[in-house]
């Protein structure tokens, strides 16, 4: 609501940036997006705005999602959500990739619009395409009564807060979250059991803890990027979860600092990128303690054995690792929420050190309202 946007003010309150303000603004952030949503009852969740009833939404068969930049790797995060946690179809795409190849628009498909302005012109003019073919398109937008918002039959806002750095931290995280509470309502009105809902619901409740937790690290996270700030290049992975959450991960840190990096899943590596491993091009790794922890493992030797350095980003000590920042677990479907959180940090001081202009990065802007 208008009352909640007010309450948080524009300006730095003790912070160098923006950037640094709202990483730090996040637990609170998440604790919003959750507020008043909770349905304990039915171990689901109420979402005021979806305009999706039960019937509809088990009508669902399949799930696109559309956005751009951070936005769009939220999408992808939810779409792996929606699947997990539903047992729904479901996908993430660039808006702006989508609205230029004719895509088959199929009336049972439900189409997600993500975007932080609720302005950005490719996902408006895919919303405004989808709308005129008869497609049910929701948003999952942040700026309340924006454009996007608007022009959808429903949606689930994302509560974020104002954010005013051009890149996004806080509003990611938060669209994640919206996209987990989606999907475990979209799981409650299908087949997930009033256990595993109970389940989800513990761990959202537990983020804005562990989100304190990740950021009173930051002392480390600090030294860490001093320790890689030489790198012209780095590579980031990830496996399955752990891959949007690497793909966010490089777009932040080369929005920020101007490092080239790359994101790749974790098993592809062996497809081609192996070849660029060398100790000049060391490698960030997502790797969470779940069923693909010992694939993950074995990715870290491959590297290790081409001389490459190794951050790690893990729920413990990784030894094949050259630094492991350990982050909270929390249940498998949530835990990408948290595991990009410190490489934000990382972003940040790495293009701190390195002297740029964090909140207003050169060639980019906060929203793009054009073609
Ligand atoms: C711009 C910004 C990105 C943002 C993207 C989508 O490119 O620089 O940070 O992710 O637009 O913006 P939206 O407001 O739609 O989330």
């Amino acid at each position: 609501t208008t009352v909640e946007w007010e309450a948080e003010s524009y300006d730095m309150g003790g912070h160098d940036t923006y950037m640094h303000k709202e990483i730090h603004e996040q637990a609170d952030a998440v604790d919003r997006a959750l507020r008043g949503r909770i349905d304990d009852r039915f171990s689901t969740v109420h979402l005021g705005g979806l305009n999706l009833d039960a019937r509809d939404a088990r009508a669902v068969r399949r799930v696109k999602i559309l956005g751009c930049g951070t936005s769009y790797h939220a999408g992808q995060i939810g779409a792996q959500m929606i699947e997990e946690l539903a047992r729904i179809p479901a996908d993430a795409e660039p808006a702006s990739e989508f609205r230029y190849r004719n895509p088959v628009v199929d009336p049972d498909t439900l189409y997600i619009a993500v975007s932080q302005s609720g302005e950005t012109y490719d996902v408006l003019a895919a919303v405004q395409e989808l709308k005129r073919k008869g497609a049910r398109v929701l948003g999952l937008v942040n700026v309340v009564g924006s454009a996007i918002a608007r022009e959808t039959d429903g949606g689930i806002y994302v509560h974020a807060g104002p954010e005013v750095c051009v890149v996004s931290t806080k509003c990611f995280t938060n669209m994640v979250v919206a996209f987990g509470l989606f999907a475990l309502h979209l799981g409650r009105t299908r087949d997930l059991s009033v256990a595993d809902g109970k389940r989800i619901i513990e761990g959202l409740r537990k983020l804005p803890a562990q989100i304190e937790e990740i950021l009173a690290n930051e002392a480390q996270i600090e030294k860490l990027a001093a320790e890689y700030a030489d790198a012209k290049s780095m590579m980031f992975i990830g496996r399955v979860r752990g891959y949007p959450v690497a793909r966010e991960a490089s777009l932040k840190l080369k929005e920020v600092s101007y490092i080239h990096a790359e994101a790749y899943p974790a098993s592809e590596l062996k497809h081609g990128p192996l070849a660029l491993i060398e100790p000049a091009m060391p490698t960030v790794a997502i790797v969470p303690d779940d069923d693909l922890l010992e694939k993950n493992r074995a990715a870290l030797e491959e590297i290790k054995a081409r001389s490459g350095r190794i951050l790690a980003v893990a729920h413990r000590e990784q030894e094949k690792a050259d630094h492991t920042i350990v982050v909270p677990k929390n249940e498998d479907e949530l835990d990408p929420i948290l595991m990009g959180i410190p490489l934000q940090l990382f972003a940040y001081y790495t293009a701190k050190a390195m002297g740029r202009d964090i909140d207003k990065p050169r060639n980019l802007a906060k929203s793009v309202t054009v073609e």
